[in-house]
């Protein structure tokens, strides 16, 4: 009984760290697996960006997107808004589009990790 204990408190250290590590790609996987951030890039510089400058007083509309800024707290909320600004700038986005933005955006300036 003892022997078996000791052996059950010897393998816990390790079958602990296995443990996190088969959970850890979970929590490091990229959030909107479809999307190609180079992809999403190009089509915020052309759909996106320039309302968003205008609308900050020295032009840098990615500013809207630091922490000092975002109103987005999560990468949930973040796709909506995407959406959302895709409709008002009928740039005609399908989920495809909203994937790549969505993903750079998150790559690039919110890093949401859930
Ligand atoms: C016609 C102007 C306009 C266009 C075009 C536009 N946006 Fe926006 N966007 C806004 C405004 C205004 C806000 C702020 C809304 C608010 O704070 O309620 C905003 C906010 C956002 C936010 C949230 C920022 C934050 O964290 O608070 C995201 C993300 C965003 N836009 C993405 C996009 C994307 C992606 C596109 C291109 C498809 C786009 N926007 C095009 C006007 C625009």
């Amino acid at each position: 009984m003892q022997a078996a204990t000791r052996l059950i408190m010897a393998l816990r250290g390790p079958a602990l760290v296995c443990l996190m590590a088969a959970a850890w790609p979970a929590h490091t996987a990229p959030f909107f697996p479809k999307g190609d951030a180079a992809k999403g890039q190009l089509l915020h510089q052309k759909n996106c960006a320039s309302c968003h400058n205008s609308m900050m007083p020295d032009g840098k509309g990615e500013e809207l997107y630091s922490e000092d800024f975002r109103k987005v707290k999560s990468a949930a909320v973040l796709r909506t808004m995407v959406e959302a600004c895709a409709n008002r700038s009928s740039a005609g986005w399908f989920e495809e589009e909203i994937e790549h933005t969505s993903r750079f955006l998150n790559d690039r300036f919110y890093q949401f990790k859930r």
